[in-house]
């Protein structure tokens, strides 16, 4: 069976109405460690940028692609993300990804977000999680944890991400 991805040409040939407008909506309240994260993606899919920490209602419309990034705290992204997965107004056809950063890398911290998403009947490309300086609590009297990141490596594997994610949502479109 021909999948679409193999028919598109290379995403910088492709025509304008291919494009995909992408909104990345973040919180990074930490050290800017997401911030990073999504500045990198933003490059890659040409997105604006919305910081929930300051206009906590993003305007969704008009957006194919929409980028959900947070720092993760207390085991779960910032509350404002959360509570934009939960009842933020996505339109039909828009897809939506998941961005975060963490101290401790080996939770997976999207699941909780993404969970809430498909219960919404909204489809989720993926999630990328990279970590990011931590200096909270005990661990900041400890000179730091996950000190350096996100590093130029982790930003290449948003970027590439980024890049995937693209790809997919254009495919997708492109079948509706
Ligand atoms: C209040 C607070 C709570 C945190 N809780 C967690 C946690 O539960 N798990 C974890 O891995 N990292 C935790 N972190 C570390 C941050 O997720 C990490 O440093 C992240 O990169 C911060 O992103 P930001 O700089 O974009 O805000 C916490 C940090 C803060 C400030």
């Amino acid at each position: 069976m021909i999948n679409r991805l193999m028919i598109l040409p290379p995403i910088h040939l492709r025509r304008k109405e291919d494009a995909m407008k992408t909104l990345l909506v973040f919180a990074s309240t930490h050290h800017g460690n997401t911030k990073k994260v999504v500045e990198r993606m933003a490059q890659v899919l040409s997105a604006d940028m919305a910081d929930i920490t300051r206009n906590s209602t993003p305007d969704l419309s008009g957006y194919d692609l929409v980028g959900l990034a947070s720092g993760v705290y207390f085991n779960t992204l910032h509350k404002d993300i959360v509570r934009l997965a939960e009842q933020g107004r996505f339109l039909p056809g828009q897809r939506v990804f998941l961005a975060d950063t963490c101290g401790v890398g080996y939770i997976n911290y999207c699941a909780g977000v993404r969970k809430k998403l498909a219960g919404r009947g909204i489809p989720v490309l993926g999630c990328f999680q990279c970590r990011g300086y931590d200096t909270f609590g005990i661990w900041g009297r400890l000179g730091g944890i996950a000190k350096g990141h996100p590093s130029g490596k982790d930003l290449d594997r948003a970027a590439s991400f980024a890049r995937d994610v693209l790809e997919k949502a254009q495919a997708e479109k492109t079948d509706l």
